[in-house]
């Protein structure tokens, strides 16, 4: 139904602003999966990998339930780490969402955009 529904802003590598429209529940990389959006998910959401880093939007990053401390693993070797830094996998999708803006990172370590070499942190 319509009060289920979450408008979620994916920006990507490029800084093109791609809407979508979510919903209730629905699991934010998946969801960018779904519209085609280059946000990998190497492990399937099982915190095996970084690659579905994406950072959130500061109006919307306290919103999120804590990091488990797998997560925080995790990030901890995903490149390009900023203090926004969040597993995209991780974030389900609630009605306090509305409006959310994840900027994709220039790189993840399974995906290095032309011409950049992440450097190790
Ligand atoms: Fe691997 Fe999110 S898909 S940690």
């Amino acid at each position: 139904s319509e009060d289920e529904v979450v408008n979620i802003t994916y920006i990507d590598r490029n800084g093109v602003k791609k809407p979508v429209k979510g919903k209730v529940g629905d699991n934010l990389m998946y969801l960018a999966h779904r519209y085609d959006i280059e946000l990998e998910g190497a492990c399937e959401a099982s915190l095996a990998c970084s690659t579905c880093h994406v950072y959130v939007h500061n109006n919307y990053f306290d919103k999120l339930q804590e990091p488990e401390e797998e997560e925080e693993d995790m990030l901890d070797m995903a490149v390009f780490l900023k203090e926004n830094s969040r597993l995209g996998c991780q974030i389900i999708l609630s009605k306090e969402l509305e409006g959310l803006e994840v900027t994709l990172p220039q790189a993840t370590r399974n995906f290095y955009v032309d011409g950049h070499v992440p450097q190790p942190h």
